[in-house]
């Protein structure tokens, strides 16, 4: 019976660590939401309006400061697609810090790995910004990033930080794609899981463009076609 009830209480916590959107889930209609007049029929639909991507940011980094406010904490934005989801992730934990006698001092560091062309991933991934940090070392290290999808780029940014013996490192990924085989390596704190469609907005890119759109959408057919390089 204890069993049981543990093995219940694992399952009811796995499933309430992100907000998972099915692959069934048609997303809104952009027109149900304002966007810029120049990506008008860029956009299949909306799948995170930015208003839920901010109340769930603000939940991350409750249970971000729960478990590192205890030593001193790097944040390690990765470029450029998470520079959104940085800049409001930590405005929420100072948020935190602002309303609570227990405050932890914070770096901000900024490193960039660039993978994708067009809607493909390409094999050659580089870190920029990475080469001395050893201010790592005896630290709580968050990684945040905007996406995870086949988590290639975690895998080598993990390796590369351990390199430089953290006290502890975590992982915050906005979003995750449901991809067949990316469970090996998942963030720590996790905003929504996705189905694996390319998507756009609140600064991750389609070939640079679209960084400009508050909310997280599927980009049309049409605009893979008209933005391609
Ligand atoms: N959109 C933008 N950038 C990305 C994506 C995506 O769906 N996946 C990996 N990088
Ligand atoms: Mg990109």
């Amino acid at each position: 019976m204890e069993n049981n009830m543990a093995d219940v209480a694992v399952l009811s916590k796995r499933g309430s660590d992100r907000i998972v959107i099915d692959d069934d889930w048609p997303g809104y209609s952009v027109d149900l939401f304002s966007h810029p007049a120049h990506y008008s029929g860029d956009l299949d639909s909306v799948i995170v309006p930015h208003g839920v991507i901010m109340d769930r940011t603000e939940r991350l980094a409750r249970n971000i400061m729960d478990d590192l406010g205890d030593h001193d904490l790097v944040v390690l934005c990765v470029l450029k697609g998470g520079y959104q989801f940085c800049a409001d992730l930590v405005d929420k934990i100072k948020a935190l810090s602002r309303n609570s006698t227990r405050t932890i001092p914070m770096r901000v560091h900024f490193i960039r790995l660039k993978s994708y062309m067009n809607d493909q991933s390409t094999e050659d991934l580089h870190i920029v910004g990475a080469e001395d940090m050893t201010f790592l070392t005896g630290k709580n290290v968050l990684i945040v990033e905007a996406i995870v999808g086949t988590g290639k780029t975690m895998k080598t940014l993990l390796k590369h930080v351990e390199g430089f013996r953290p006290k502890m490192i975590k992982v915050a990924g906005l979003l995750v794609k449901r991809l067949p085989h990316n469970t090996a390596c998942l963030p720590d704190y996790i905003g929504f899981e996705i189905p694996n469609r390319f998507v756009v907005g609140y600064a991750l890119d389609y070939n640079e463009y679209f960084r400009d759109l508050n909310h997280i959408c599927v980009i049309s057919e049409n605009a893979k076609m008209k933005y391609k390089i």
